[in-house]
Parts: structure tokens; sequence; C-alpha cells
């Protein structure tokens, strides 16, 4: 069968980091993989031309005519209340049901912190980003909502990898104020504590467990936490590793609701700040690529993805945030000629 997938480079430096993954997937398909992409221009430009952020005709393609989503980011500064992004990006989390959203983060060779190895695991569609609420006269509500199911299928899968590495899981919350929604978080984390004996798994209040962080990383393995906390540990994460340039990700549906169950994006957002300029780094995106092709079973692809971006790296390529002067045509040219070694 062949594997469809759709890329959205979306915004800012979205096209240009999406321009250094769509080769890979040209020389993925050169090994013999069946596969067909589709590019979308849903995004702040067409939004503004249009008037229209993601029609529901091209979401209900995207659900039910394609495996994978690649995204490259969206947000600008020309729509300040981020409607568009909204409309996609968190439409696509939400409504394909992406409760899984991994972060990895392993300092890449040359940079500090050899031999890190942590992942986050972040709730991806509910909590303080189910974007209810409102604005009153001097008031403001933001509503965050937790759902036993989601909570557990993302729990599991944070229980299932800290067994299968073998390593510590700890769980970030604020259960001790945020009574009601965390508080489910911790009755379903001691559930699946009781299943899962062998994995040295504990709750740490997530202030308590940002300053351990700091502090001394290694000793956390896996950290499972709720959409906003989960998304500001894994910028925390990003910068043990090299920061928000070389940060991947990928977010998926466990059921497999829909047949479009699997999103790659790198963890950063649209850099309005350099966008335009060749400067962003784009191994987030070819790191979260990678992922994408391992979810797909293509280990080995994914493999050597990976390999030639350490590489590039013990090689000395750089791009300017990790003090180099490569664009960033010129990081994934690099990595792309290491691709057979
Ligand atoms: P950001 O991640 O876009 O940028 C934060 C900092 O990291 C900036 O200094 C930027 O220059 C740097 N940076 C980001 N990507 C980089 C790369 N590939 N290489 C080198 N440096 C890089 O976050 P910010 O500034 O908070 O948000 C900018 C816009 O992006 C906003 O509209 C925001 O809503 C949106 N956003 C979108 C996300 C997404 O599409 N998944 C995620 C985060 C933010
Ligand atoms: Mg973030």
């Amino acid at each position: 069968m062949t594997t469809r997938i759709a890329l959205i480079p979306g915004d800012g430096v979205g096209p240009e980091v999406m321009a250094e993954a769509e080769p890979l997937i040209d020389w993925a398909r050169s090994r013999g993989h069946r596969l067909e992409t589709v590019r979308l221009s849903y995004g702040a430009d067409h939004y503004l031309s249009t008037g229209e952020t993601l029609p529901e005709e091209a979401y209900a393609d995207l659900r039910d005519g394609f495996d994978a989503v690649i995204f490259g980011a969206v947000g600008d500064p020309r729509i300040p209340d981020g409607r568009h992004a909204e409309e996609i990006l968190l439409r696509l989390r939400r409504g394909l049901e992406l409760t899984v959203n991994f972060r990895p983060c392993q300092p890449l060779p040359g940079l500090s912190r050899q031999g890190l190895h942590l992942e986050v695991f972040r709730e991806n569609t509910e909590g303080a980003y189910c974007l209810q609420g409102s604005t009153e006269p001097g008031r403001a509500v933001d509503l965050a909502v937790h759902t036993e199911v989601a909570v557990l299928r993302l729990l599991e899968v944070a229980f299932a990898r800290a067994q299968a590495r073998g390593c510590a899981l700890t769980l970030a919350h604020k259960a001790n104020v945020l009574k009601h929604g965390h508080g489910l978080w911790v009755r379903v984390f001691q559930s699946l504590q009781a299943a899962h004996p062998d994995v040295p798994a504990r709750g740490m209040h997530a202030d308590a467990l940002l300053c351990a962080l700091v502090q001394d990383p290694a000793p956390f393995g896996v950290i499972a936490a709720d959409n906003y906390l989960g998304d500001l540990i894994s910028d925390l994460t990003a910068a043990f590793a090299g920061g928000m340039g070389t940060a991947p990700s990928l977010s998926w549906a466990p059921h497999r609701p829909f047949r479009c169950a699997v999103l790659a994006e790198p963890v950063h957002g649209s850099a309005p700040d350099i966008a335009g300029k060749g400067l962003a780094n784009p191994v987030g995106m070819i790191l979260s690529t990678a992922l994408l092709f391992r979810h797909l079973g293509w280990e080995s692809e994914a493999e050597t993805v990976e390999r030639a971006v350490a590489a590039a790296m013990r090689d000395g390529a750089r791009t300017r945030d990790l003090g180099g002067s490569l664009s960033t045509a010129g990081m994934g040219a690099a990595i792309r000629d290491r691709l057979s070694g």
C-alpha cells in the first residue's frame, strides 16, 4: 500500500525547514518505500488572502485520505490572535486525537551534556489548551479540561516506554493546587504504577521538578505531563540539547481512530525574528522526519537519517544558533551528504 503524507509547511521558518525535510522523503522513496506526498498551503498567507484556515473538506480529506502529516510551524505577527494557527494545528491535534506528543532530548555530538537521554510525553489534545473560557471586564477565565480516557492513553504509552528503556518515569503535576484536573492525573498514574511495579515511577510537583531538572537532568529518563506543563518542560529539555533549532517531536493517536494517526513537527514555532533569512536550523524538522520514519516502521531509514545528523554535527556543521555559519539549506545539504556514510 502507498503511504500518503501531507506536507504543511505553514508560516515563518516553517517552509524553510520543510524544504530540508522534503528531500529525505524522496530519498526514502528511492529506497523502495511506496509513498506519495501532497503539499498543502494552509497558513497565514492563505488565510489573509482567502479568509480560509483549514476548510472542513480539506480536513476530512487529511483525516481519511492520508497516513501522516509533516508540519512546519504556524504563527504570524500579522494575525496577532493566532486564529489561523488554532484552526489549523490545534484542530489537527485535537480532531485526529493525537493524544501523545513525544519530545525526546539527546544532545548531538559536539554539544554539552553528552549522554543525556530525556523523553517528554505530553498530552496533546486537552488540558489548558482546550481554548474554552471567556474575557469579561476585569476578569478572564481559561478552562482546563482533562479526561480519564486521554490521560490513561498518554500515561500507558509513557509507562511502556519507561519499561522498555528500563529508566525512571516522573509525572509532572500540581495536584496540590489543581485539585480536580491534576488530581485525576495522579489517580490514573497511581493505577498504572500498581500495574507496572518494575518501573521506578513517581509523581513530582512540577515546580520542584523544574528545579531538580536544571540542577541535574540525568536521573530523569521519561517525564509525562499534561498539555501545558509538557509544553513548558519540553522547551527546557530542548535547551539541554542545543535549543529550539534541534528539538524534534512526533504526535500520534495510539488508538488509531482515523487513517491519519501521526504528525511530525519540530518543537519550535514559526520564529518570525529569523524567518526569510536562511538562519533557521533544520535539524529539529529533520529529526522529526526520522521519528516519523521509525513510527511508519522504516527503522533503517530513521537510523540512517539520525546517524547523518550526528555525523554532520561531529564534522562541525552548524547553523548560527549553534555558533556556526551555515544557512538552513547548507545544513540540510551537509546532512544529506552523509546519508550513505
Ligand atoms: P519560536 O519557537 O518560534 O521561537 C523562539 C526562539 O527560538 C526565537 O528566538 C527563534 O528565533 C528561535 N528558533 C526557533 N526555531 C528555530 C530554528 N529552527 N533555528 C534557530 N532558532 C530557532 O517561539 P515564539 O517566538 O514563542 O513563537 C513565534 C510564533 O510561533 C508565534 O506565533 C507562536 O504562536 C508560534 N508557535 C508555533 C508553534 C507550532 O507551530 N508548533 C509552536 C510554538 C510557537
Ligand atoms: Mg512550546
